[in-house]
């Protein structure tokens, strides 16, 4: 409320309120491509070709159209919307393997394993290389936050190492999808000659490395931030059980009071920008806290309170303008399944430790485990 704007002493300036961080982000003059970066995030060292989320058009926008024409919706049918019959089967045997636990872990058990398992389905990763991707995907979640001050050099390392291998094991089953007939989302990008041509298999891998890792851990957890709200409010979970099509608004609400992503850390100033009575001088790097923006109360009324009955629900939890979120519809749905089939069957759940441990990413936020109890049977 004071300082919508404020300067840091590393150069860097920090923007908190809804209106401004909407403004920049439809700012052509903020680049979001990582070399122009004062500050770097060290696991984007290494990267050849930076992914398209680290690009400014016009090569963003070139590789966001040509994944988007498969992807969508809602640009075109595409891949998510034909999947939430595979999703419901996915997240049908998550629960399955609740049977006999006294203790969920909602992270552990469902919400964790469930993206990398809709990703790698998506992808045409076959499944009995899934529990690979796992890992990989662990290592490299566990360095995003990497703190050369307080953590061993070891955690980067593994972190890039599982970039390294992901990166060549995508390229090996790229190979195999050249001129082959297919309807995964490698083998549509592998063979399209569509008003872009084609993609270099570079720049699929780099894709697709690229929806595994925007795709997941933000996906963690919404369903988890989600699930710990409804156990937090226990009116809303036995709402939701009785009119299942509330999950809709519910979670447009929980992208706006408990964002998975908190900031947009990577962007710089290509000229002199006037935010309000400040100038953001050229060349500063520039925080975006979307958590705080979709908390304002210029913009919303009462804005500490969990409302899924609240309408024009515009949150920044996707971002905005041209980086928006390409995942949303998948984000979306895979997270209305997922809270949906939770209540349905979980039997009077009940929070084991509140607050949860969370993890300690400053971008990324939700909990580290999300321990629940179910009823005794009978
Ligand atoms: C971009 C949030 C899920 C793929 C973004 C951005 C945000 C965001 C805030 C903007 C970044 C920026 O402006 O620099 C989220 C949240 C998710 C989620 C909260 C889950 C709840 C997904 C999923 C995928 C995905 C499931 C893909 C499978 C992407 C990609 C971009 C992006 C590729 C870059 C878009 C571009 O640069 O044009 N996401 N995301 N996200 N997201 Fe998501």
């Amino acid at each position: 409320r004071e300082t919508p704007v404020a300067a840091q002493e590393d150069g860097s300036y920090v923007v908190s309120t809804y209106r401004e961080i909407a403004d920049l982000l439809h700012n052509p003059h903020l680049s979001s491509d990582v070399r122009n970066l004062s500050h770097p995030m060290p696991t984007h060292e290494g990267d050849a070709t930076p992914a398209f989320i680290n690009l400014d058009p016009p090569e963003h926008d070139r590789l966001r159209r040509m994944a988007m024409r498969h992807f969508g919706p809602p640009h075109t049918p595409g891949l998510v919307a034909g999947a939430e019959g595979d999703l419901t089967a996915i997240v049908g045997t998550l629960i399955d393997g609740f049977a006999g636990k006294e203790q969920i872990d909602i992270v552990d058990d469902f919400a964790y394993p469930f993206p990398v398992s809709v990703i790698c389905h998506l992808l045409g990763v076959p499944r009995e290389d899934e529990p690979r991707f796992h890992l990989w995907v662990e290592a490299l979640v566990d360095s995003i936050d990497y703190n050369p001050e307080t953590d061993p050099k070891e955690k980067l390392e593994n972190g890039l190492q599982a970039r390294k291998d992901l990166r060549r094991y995508l390229g090996g089953l790229l190979e195999k999808r050249h001129g082959r007939p297919g309807d995964d989302l490698l083998t549509r990008m592998a063979n399209d000659d569509g008003p872009d041509g084609r993609m270099t298999d570079e720049e699929i891998v780099s894709t697709a490395n690229l929806l595994l890792i925007a795709g997941h851990e933000t996906t963690v957890n919404l369903i988890t931030n989600g699930m710990l709200t409804l156990l937090r409010h226990p009116q809303v979970l036995r709402r939701l059980r009785e009119e299942p099509d509330l999950v809709v608004p519910l979670v447009e609400e929980l992208l706006r009071y408990e964002p998975p992503v908190h900031i947009i850390p990577w962007r710089a100033a290509y000229s002199d920008i006037t935010v309000g009575d400040t100038v953001i001088p050229k060349g500063s790097q520039i925080m975006l806290m979307l958590a705080s923006g979709s908390r304002d109360p210029n913009r919303f009324h009462e804005p500490d309170r969990f409302d899924p009955d609240r309408r024009d629900i515009q949150h920044l939890g996707f971002g905005s303008g041209i980086h928006l979120c390409f995942g949303g519809p998948l984000a979306r749905l895979e997270t209305q399944i997922a809270l949906t089939a939770l209540v349905r069957h979980l039997d009077g759940p009940r929070l084991v430790t509140d607050p949860p441990p969370y993890r300690r990413s400053p971008i990324l936020r939700g909990p580290v485990h999300l321990l629940v109890e179910q009823q005794a049977a009978g």
